[in-house]
């Protein structure tokens, strides 16, 4: 099964969201796999950012970024990489569809509460960032059979 990194930007803790944020994962059909409250650091920040070095936000994005807590999410799920990138929005709050979770809930470019890995190779690289292979948890539920089948499997495969 597909799993993608979320993080749950300091604004998303700071403004209360966080399990608003969370809910919505969960309502969709994602599960949780990882979960951890922790503070990003320099080091992490310009490794999980490293593709960003060179651009005029990034001084500000670390700023924000390791300013106060975060939460770290491994969301596991049929298309979790699409879905969970379709949930986040745009970038900029302002610009975001309503119904995703930046467009609902925020305004700014800097502060947009949440990231979501890009695309597949994305997820593999930052994943390991955040989380060691024990922290990660496969289990099943007693819904899983009533959120997606064989067939959705296979559809998402190609996403
Ligand atoms: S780019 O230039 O298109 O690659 O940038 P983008 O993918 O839109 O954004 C990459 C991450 O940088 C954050 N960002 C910013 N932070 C602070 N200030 C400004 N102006 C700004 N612009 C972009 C953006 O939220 C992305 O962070 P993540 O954590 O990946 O969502």
């Amino acid at each position: 099964m597909e799993r993608t990194l979320v993080l749950l930007k300091p604004d998303a803790l700071q403004r209360g969201l966080v399990g608003q944020i969370l809910k919505r994962f969960e309502e969709k059909g994602m599960k949780i796999a990882g979960m951890k409250m922790m503070q990003m650091t320099q080091e992490i920040a310009a490794r999980h950012y490293r593709a960003h070095v060179e651009k005029g936000f990034y001084p500000s994005l670390v700023k924000f970024m390791t300013s106060s807590p975060i939460i770290a999410l491994a969301i596991e799920g049929v298309g979790a990489v699409h879905v969970c990138r379709k949930m986040t929005g745009a970038t900029f709050g302002l610009k975001a569809e309503p119904g995703t979770i930046r467009g609902d809930y925020g305004v700014s470019t800097s502060f947009n509460l949440i990231h979501s890995s890009e695309d597949k190779e994305s997820a593999a690289w930052e994943l390991p960032i955040f989380f060691k292979e024990e922290e990660l948890f496969g289990y099943s539920k007693a819904l899983d059979g009533w959120v997606s089948c064989e067939e959705d499997l296979k559809k998402a495969a190609s996403l």
